[in-house]
């Protein structure tokens, strides 16, 4: 069928989007948006709404970090029955975004609806879309629920569904460097927000102790060369966007954004960027994974135990998604885990900020310091706390006399209180922990020096 002439193409000039993204992250989406020139972004929950033309659409896509889609609502209306859903995706010029020989697939959530049945509201809409396009051109596209052309999402709240094209495809959270993973890896977005609420910006040195797969040192690898984590997926074989595939797509003005994405990554002249992990296997797969990333040569990774790991430089950011199981190796307890982490902190990094997602249930007061920061994030399934701490002098009151590393001095100036400063400044919904929650450990338990125990 030949395009009619004088289509004018749905989307040329700003238009509402919805950016979603996991709870707790919805300040740092807002702000990552603010940096790429959009105007008042607006947090909600689990996402941020924002004005955008097709551009801001595509940097987005490119260029968030902690986003998990970018939506562009084609239509709402009220939706109480299956006839009101059918009528109003039926309404949509569906021709206008696809061509019927495209694949489509459906995702569908609701909430405190009459319409109760996902499976039966995708069906429902799938229907309405095939019946229009049947009558329009005597055909109908079909489904690939894995590997759609164009991916459509609709949202029912209170009986009113908003219809949403999906501009990202696959959701961003996958890169497409990370093919490999250990146990428990976190989502590329999570472990970016992390390092975004941490305050991370490249400019120190960053640490992660028990980094499996890799994704906190690969993530600060982008973040500290300014790479949109978008540029991954464009690579031949990699997922691109789904808007790539939208009937009004301009190939030419995309390839402009695209250009100066790549105009904005900044030279390799970072601090240190390290990961260690006690599992030889999970090393050498973070090891793949940032080849994949093409950050390879912007960070090391080795094989250290916890106890083994030691700073470099006065200050950096010590960042750990430390495992969730009761029993870890060597008949170690959580408990006992996580006093360690307090006693490595006290004893080694002086200076430091540390960083810790720990699950709500677990024993983080065992670490023994003040933490300034604690903030609500969910890990999959799991509740869970960041935690963050500001290591000072004041806080190393644990460690044992004589300790080699006591001679470090310099850091950042001793506050009132040893051991505690707010963490940064800049995210509103971060909460300070009550003061009198965990007193500084007296009885620190001596760590084995780096280079001691094989
Ligand atoms: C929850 S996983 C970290 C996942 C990682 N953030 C990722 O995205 O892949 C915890 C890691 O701690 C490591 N680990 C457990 N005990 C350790 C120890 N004593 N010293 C160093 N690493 C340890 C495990 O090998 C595992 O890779």
């Amino acid at each position: 069928m030949s395009e009619p002439l004088l289509r004018r193409p749905p989307f040329l000039k700003p238009r509402p989007l919805f950016a979603t993204c996991d709870a707790g992250l919805e300040e740092v989406l807002a702000s990552e948006l603010r940096a790429q020139g959009v105007e008042n972004p607006i947090p909600e929950h689990r996402g941020v709404g924002f004005m955008g033309d097709p551009k801001a659409m595509w940097r987005a896509n490119l260029e968030c970090r902690v986003a998990n889609r970018i939506l562009l609502p084609l239509a709402e209306f009220n939706a109480a029955t299956p006839d009101d859903l059918y009528e109003g995706v039926r309404r949509i010029d569906w021709a206008q975004w696809m061509q019927v020989g495209q694949t489509l697939a459906i995702d569908a959530s609701t909430n405190r609806s009459q319409l109760e049945n996902t499976a039966y509201i995708a069906q429902k809409a799938k229907d309405a879309i095939c019946d229009r396009f049947r009558e329009e051109c005597g055909q109908r596209p079909s489904v690939d629920k894995m590997a759609p052309d164009i991916r459509i999402n609709i949202h029912l709240e209170d009986d009113h569904a908003i219809v949403c094209l999906d501009s990202s495809g696959e959701r961003l959270h996958r890169r497409g460097y990370r093919l490999e993973t250990g146990d428990a890896p976190l989502k590329e977005t999570l472990a970016a927000g992390i390092l975004l609420l941490s305050g991370y910006d490249g400019k120190h040195p960053l640490l992660d102790p028990m980094c499996g797969s890799g994704t906190f040192p690969i993530e600060a690898a982008l973040i500290a060369r300014n790479v949109a984590p978008g540029l991954i997926r464009l690579r031949e074989g990699g997922a691109g966007f789904g808007f790539q595939r939208w009937r009004s797509f301009n190939r030419a003005a995309f390839e402009e954004v695209v250009e100066d994405a790549y105009d904005r990554i900044v030279p390799s002249d970072h601090p240190t960027i390290m990961g260690s992990d006690i599992d030889r296997e999970v090393l050498e797969k973070a090891k793949r994974n940032a080849e994949r990333a093409n950050v390879a040569n912007e960070l090391t990774f080795e094989e250290r135990r916890l106890s083994q790991v030691s700073s470099v430089g006065d200050k950096g950011l010590f960042v750990v998604n430390p495992p969730y199981g009761h029993r870890l190796n060597r008949g170690l307890t959580l408990e006992g885990l996580y006093e360690t982490l307090g006693d490595l902190l006290k004893q080694r990094f002086t200076g430091y900020r540390a960083a810790i997602l720990a699950s709500q249930d677990a024993p983080y007061n065992c670490i023994g310091l003040h933490s300034s920061l604690r903030h609500p994030l969910r890990n999959g399934p799991i509740e869970c706390l960041l935690l963050g701490y500001e290591v000072y002098e004041g806080s190393k009151k644990g460690a044992p006399h004589g300790d080699r590393f006591e001679g470090r001095k310099q850091g950042y100036p001793r506050s009132s209180k040893p051991g505690i400063k707010p963490f940064k400044k800049g995210y509103p919904k971060s909460k300070p922990e009550p003061q009198d929650e965990s007193a500084p450990s007296e009885a620190s338990s001596p760590l084995p020096s780096p280079d001691e125990e094989a």
